[in-house]
């Protein structure tokens, strides 16, 4: 009994210790800094949802307003077999949301990756256009309509293009034609009246890529389909984008009057011989000599760059506020990123707010102050 007292109290003082660490130099909160601008959120895994992770839950439950599965979402883990749904982390992460009374993001519907071999293939045959746009129809309709009322939003279609503009040669591209998008559009619509819909994808800041996205949200309300935003996901790094290139994506969503939402927020630190901007999980590089150099901390230099960059990306945020609706990071703290294992695997990358040890970083002040600045 004494032992379970004693744990208790520790567990409670590391907690408050935590919630103190994570208050910062001001007191406050990522949440309260951005309240009157945007939204701010995390990524998170299950270990987060059910408070396995306890340090990470209470800097959730501190800092953010909005979350993001990770990966509970996605096709793979709800639908592994024809005809058969697994939701039980899903449904885990949408209560936690829906307690904490955060915007509860569902990603996503429609993406050519953790997709199950079985949705694409009819026997041994490649599955025919009907064939696919019924299986697509019956995930979207079984997953959003199961949460239908307590999504803020969904990424209805994620990754849809080449950074040069042209459609991905995707599964979902090949199998149905170009119309697969705003079929994804149309049945989300249906299977949650009420929840945003948005296209989610990586590096739209390339000029090609967002002249794209906006000419397929401009063609898909032109035909009375609804969407309601853009997702950049933001993996990012010192170098790219540019602070210039960031502001003309952000410029030509404005004028085109399309929100936007910076989804998978994190910022690289690592050596990048390979000159890789992107999140194409598909891309693997053999590593290299001299590009894991931080595994025994990150030099205090850096860390200062890497608040530098944090700042100025959100001071860009604020003075776009007007079509900027959310900023989500992807993931809570550097322990659990997965730029650890990409585009090599095995590195030790400090991409996030929060260390490994769940203590607030020099960023997280940066972003704090941050909110302070701009117009
Ligand atoms: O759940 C299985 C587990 O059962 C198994 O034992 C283990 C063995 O490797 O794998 C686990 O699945 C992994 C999953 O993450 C959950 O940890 C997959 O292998 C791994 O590929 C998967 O990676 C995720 C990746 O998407 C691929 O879907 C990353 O965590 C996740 O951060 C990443 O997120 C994507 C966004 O959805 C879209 N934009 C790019 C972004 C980064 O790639």
């Amino acid at each position: 009994m004494k032992t379970r007292l004693h744990r208790t109290t520790v567990t409670v003082l590391c907690l408050a210790a935590w919630a103190l660490a994570a208050g910062q130099d001001s007191g406050t909160t990522l949440k309260q800094a951005w309240e009157k601008h945007f939204l701010v959120g995390a990524a998170l895994n299950p270990n987060v949802v059910s408070g396995k992770d306890s340090a990470a839950a209470a800097i959730v439950k501190a800092q953010f307003n909005t979350i993001t599965a990770e990966n509970a979402m996605k096709f793979g883990p709800t639908h592994p077999k024809s005809g058969e749904y697994n939701f039980k982390l899903a449904d885990e992460f949408v209560d936690y949301g829906t307690k904490n009374g955060m915007a509860v993001i569902g990603h996503t519907l429609v993406w050519h990756a953790q997709t199950p071999r079985w949705v694409f293939q009819d026997g041994e045959a490649k599955a025919g256009r009907d064939t696919l746009l019924a299986r697509m129809r019956d995930h979207i309709m079984t997953v959003a309509g199961r949460y239908q009322g307590r999504i803020h939003g969904w990424d209805v279609v994620n990754e849809a293009f080449d950074d040069d503009g042209t459609l991905r040669k995707s599964p979902w591209l090949n199998g149905i034609g170009e119309d697969f998008i705003e079929k994804a559009f149309t049945f989300a619509a249906e299977a949650d009246p009420k929840a945003e819909l948005y296209y989610n994808d990586y590096n739209v800041w390339k000029p090609e890529k967002a002249a794209a996205v906006i000419r397929l949200v401009k063609d898909l309300r032109s035909k009375g389909i609804r969407v309601d935003g853009v997702g950049e996901q933001a993996h990012w790094g010192f170098s790219y984008p540019k602070n210039g290139e960031l502001k003309a994506m952000l410029q030509a969503f404005r004028e085109a009057g399309i929100k936007v939402h910076i989804t998978e927020m994190d910022i690289s630190v690592l050596p990048n011989p390979w000159d890789y901007q992107g999140a194409d999980i598909g891309k693997r590089f053999d590593e290299l000599p001299g590009t894991n150099p931080y595994t025994e901390g990150l030099p205090d230099s850096v860390q200062a760059k890497l608040a530098d960059r944090y700042a100025e990306l959100f001071g860009i945020f604020l003075e776009y506020d007007d079509i900027v609706e959310r900023v989500t990071l992807w993931g809570v703290d550097d322990g659990h990123s997965w730029l650890d294992y990409f585009p090599v695997r095995g590195r030790t990358n400090y991409p996030l707010l929060f260390d490994r040890q769940y203590r607030p970083k020099p960023a997280f002040d940066a972003v704090i102050r941050a909110a302070g600045t701009g117009k």
